[in-house]
């Protein structure tokens, strides 16, 4: 299997691609990242692609990445609001059409969008008071776009977003204040290592379900495939 991990020199990224490098049916790796790897992400199986040298169309990274099965979209946005509409617009939608536009095999790509819990798909139903409404209106257009991208083109794209809640992680504990917030917006928890083991098991295919190629998994679908992912 071969897979593409854009933003792997970020949090979850790094921990995605470490997994992948574990992985024996993961036979190479493609990372999209705007500077080098740091140890622990470098293995013979990983080739790493600058971002910006991927977004301009040239062959020697179509032939890279045209045959990949699964591609976990990592990239997180910034709070700058020129920069974060770059970041959808060319960095992300524009990556997603270069990954379409390289394709090579007749079999779709599978892409696992790393999303937020709160990132608004649609307007109207959105709570009105939820806090950066605006980012979060702007920062799921990426995701509507992957998704509707799957259902217009099943052959080509399989979309799965996940709407990732407050991540615990053991190296940096959550403040008792960061708790609070989460609480007070509802905000679900997920460790770390059972998100990471959840966002394999979906790049591996373990939810595919035939004739549905957009699927938006909640905190607690990834809660689920994470069990799933320790049962198998
Ligand atoms: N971690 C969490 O608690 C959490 C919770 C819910 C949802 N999520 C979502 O999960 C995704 C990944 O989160 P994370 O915590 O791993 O984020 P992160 O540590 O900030 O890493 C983000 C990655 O995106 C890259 N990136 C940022 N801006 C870029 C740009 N303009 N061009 C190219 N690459 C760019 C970063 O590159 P550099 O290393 O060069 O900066 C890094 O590789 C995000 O979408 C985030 O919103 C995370």
């Amino acid at each position: 299997m071969k897979a593409i991990v854009a933003g792997a020199t970020g949090t979850l990224g790094l921990r995605i691609l470490k997994r992948l490098v574990q992985d024996a049916d993961v036979t190479s790796i493609v990372t999209l990242t705007r500077r080098r790897l740091e140890p622990g992400g470098e293995s013979a199986k990983v080739t790493q692609v600058d971002i910006e040298d991927f977004l301009q169309a040239n062959d020697a990274t179509d032939r890279l990445i045209g045959d990949a099965d699964v591609c976990y979209w990592c990239v997180s946005l910034t709070m700058d609001p020129s920069e974060m509409k770059r970041v959808v617009d060319v960095v992300t939608i524009g990556g997603i059409r270069r990954l379409l536009d390289a394709r090579t095999v007749g079999r779709p790509l599978r892409l696992v969008m790393l999303s937020g819990h709160h990132v608004i798909h649609a307007q109207d139903t959105a709570p009105k008071d939820v806090p950066n409404r605006d980012f979060l209106i702007l920062r799921g257009q990426a995701d509507v776009f992957a998704l509707e991208t799957a259902q217009k083109q099943p052959a080509l794209l399989e979309t799965y977003v996940a709407k990732i809640g407050g991540v615990e992680r053991p190296e940096r504990p959550l403040s008792d204040e960061a708790r609070q917030r989460m609480a007070q917006f509802k905000v679900p928890l997920i460790h770390v290592d059972d998100l990471t083991s959840a966002l394999v098991f979906v790049g591996n295919g373990g939810r595919h379900i035939a004739g549905q190629p957009a699927t938006v998994l909640s905190n607690d679908d990834l809660l689920a495939c994470g069990r799933q992912a320790s049962s198998v």
